[in-house]
């Protein structure tokens, strides 16, 4: 399912009346069975582009065009960094939400909820409550609870950006496989310029706001991925080209909140 956005541009009114540009003129097409990610200074505009790709928001102008979804938002399921678990559910529960507001019987959805519990390595863990978990726990729960939908897109948003260094790896490595098996289509936003290549086939770089996309780069390193591609020459020239488009963002990122701060004050 190919993803087509196009001349998308998004205005947010903000609470004084004023007008904020977050997005201008983004035009990609994210290709079916692709990882793409999104890697851009805090502020760019990240969260709004995924937003608008999920169906959550209606841009200001331009469009996305869900290759065969009648539906904007019918295609894709979302993970974000809150992983927004029911503190009263059970793992299972929280698991099979989305089954059960679609009206699938309960023996059905406890069922697949399992096999999904499985494939994120919470096999033993179904009847806990979300407080009784780790933070890479309870991740895992959310990734789970979204890839039961079995919608062809998947929709990250800093899925791990609340993690801990050595559980992110874990989780990233978790998730390549769990990309290599089901060749869903991915769109992953990140700030991190490591996790960025790890994961994409493309690493969409935007500017500071408004977000545009600065440059798109393509990741030819071999699947399966693992984390000690990051040593090798080929991520470390990625990186740098990386890094040498997002440095300037970042800074421009830091001077326009250092004016807005002296405005504000
Ligand atoms: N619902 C909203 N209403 C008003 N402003 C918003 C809203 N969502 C985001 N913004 C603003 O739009 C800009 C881009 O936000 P966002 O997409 O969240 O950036 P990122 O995810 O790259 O950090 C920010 O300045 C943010 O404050
Ligand atoms: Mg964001």
């Amino acid at each position: 399912m190919n993803i087509t956005v196009e001349d998308v541009r998004q205005v947010w009114e903000g609470r004084d009346g004023s007008n904020l540009v977050a997005l201008d003129g983004f035009t990609h097409t994210f290709k079916s069975g692709r990882f793409s990610c999104i890697l851009g200074p805090s502020g760019c505009g990240k969260s709004t582009i995924a937003q608008i790709v999920g169906g959550l928001e209606t841009p200001t102008s331009g469009k996305v065009t869900i290759e065969g979804a009648n539906k904007a938002g019918s295609a894709s399921v979302m993970v974000w960094q809150s992983q927004n678990l029911f503190p009263w559910r059970t793992v299972i529960d929280n698991v099979a939400f989305g089954l059960e507001m679609a009206g699938v019987q309960k023996a059905e959805r406890a069922d697949k909820a399992r096999v999904l519990i499985n494939s994120v390595g919470l096999t033993g863990f179904e009847r806990h409550y979300p407080s009784q978990l780790s933070g890479g726990m309870r991740q895992r729960v959310a990734l789970a609870r979204a890839l039961i939908m079995d919608r062809p897109i998947l929709l990250m948003d800093e899925p791990f950006g609340a993690l801990d260094a050595q559980t992110k790896i874990v989780m990233q490595e978790e998730l390549m496989r769990i990309f290599d098996e089901t060749k869903k289509t991915v769109i992953f936003v990140t700030h991190s310029i490591d996790e960025a290549i790890l994961l994409g086939d493309e690493v969409i770089v935007m500017t500071a706001r408004p977000g545009r996309i600065k440059e798109v780069l393509a990741v030819d390193l071999p699947r399966p991925r693992s984390v000690e591609m990051i040593s090798t020459p080929k991520f470390g020239a990625l990186f740098d080209r990386a890094f040498h488009l997002i440095r300037d963002e970042v800074t421009k990122a830091m001077q326009e909140q250092n004016v807005a701060a002296g405005a504000a004050s």
